[in-house]
């Protein structure tokens, strides 16, 4: 059965239940999941895919989750990957929200060449404006962020079934390709 981590950062636990409905959702498409908050001590290479997430905080991605995705750009690279983001900037700016989300991909990218998702996504995340600092809980009650869930749990769901999809062909390719290059190198070999 194809291994699948889902791992994420999190500060108020808000993608963290994120992370574990992905994971579920995975397990009952047949993959064995291990859904765990990111850091150096998880073991990247026994897995056959990978789901990394975190919530965006002024326009970054919490830093657990990033330093995750860099740290491991070598094993990342060689295995089918999603990444997903959350935050609350979309429930009133949908626009600068996903342009917010395509750059933290792109810096991704740039800081993890050869990282290639199969698919990214943004979701609406749970914002309070008490976990603010007091100055930008002032700044906070006159932009008038929306509070509250505005979590999707059926679009995080519906991602998720397609990233189990294209998990499956990715690993369908790989393994074709691994078979396909076994006999033709032998036959070369033997002439
Ligand atoms: C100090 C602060 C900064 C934030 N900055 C952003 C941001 O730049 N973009 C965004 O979309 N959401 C932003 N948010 C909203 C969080 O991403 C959202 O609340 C998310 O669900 C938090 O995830 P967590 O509960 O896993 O920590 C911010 C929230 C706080 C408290």
């Amino acid at each position: 059965m194809p291994r699948v981590l889902v791992t994420y950062a999190t500060r108020y636990g808000s993608t963290a239940e994120i992370a574990a409905v992905i994971g579920r959702e995975l397990a009952d498409a047949g993959f064995e999941v291990d859904v765990l908050h990111a850091g150096p001590e998880i073991q990247v290479a026994r897995y056959d895919a990978v789901v990394a997430g975190a919530p965006s905080y002024g326009r970054k991605w919490l830093p657990a989750a990033a330093v995750f995705v860099v740290s491991n750009r070598e094993t990342l690279a060689r295995m089918p990957v999603a990444l997903f983001t959350v935050g609350t900037l979309g429930v009133k700016n949908p626009k600068s929200a996903l342009r917010e989300h395509n750059g933290i991909v792109a810096t991704l990218s740039e800081l993890a060449p050869g990282l290639e998702p199969v698919s990214t996504a943004l979701f609406h995340g749970s914002f309070s404006r008490k976990n603010l600092p007091f100055l930008l809980k002032l700044l906070d009650w006159v932009a008038g962020t929306p509070q509250g869930d505005h979590r999707d749990w059926e679009a995080i769901r519906s991602w998720t079934h397609r990233v189990g999809e294209l998990f499956t062909e990715a690993m369908g390719q790989a393994s074709e390709a691994v078979e396909g290059e076994g006999p033709e190198a032998s036959e070369d070999e033997t002439g």
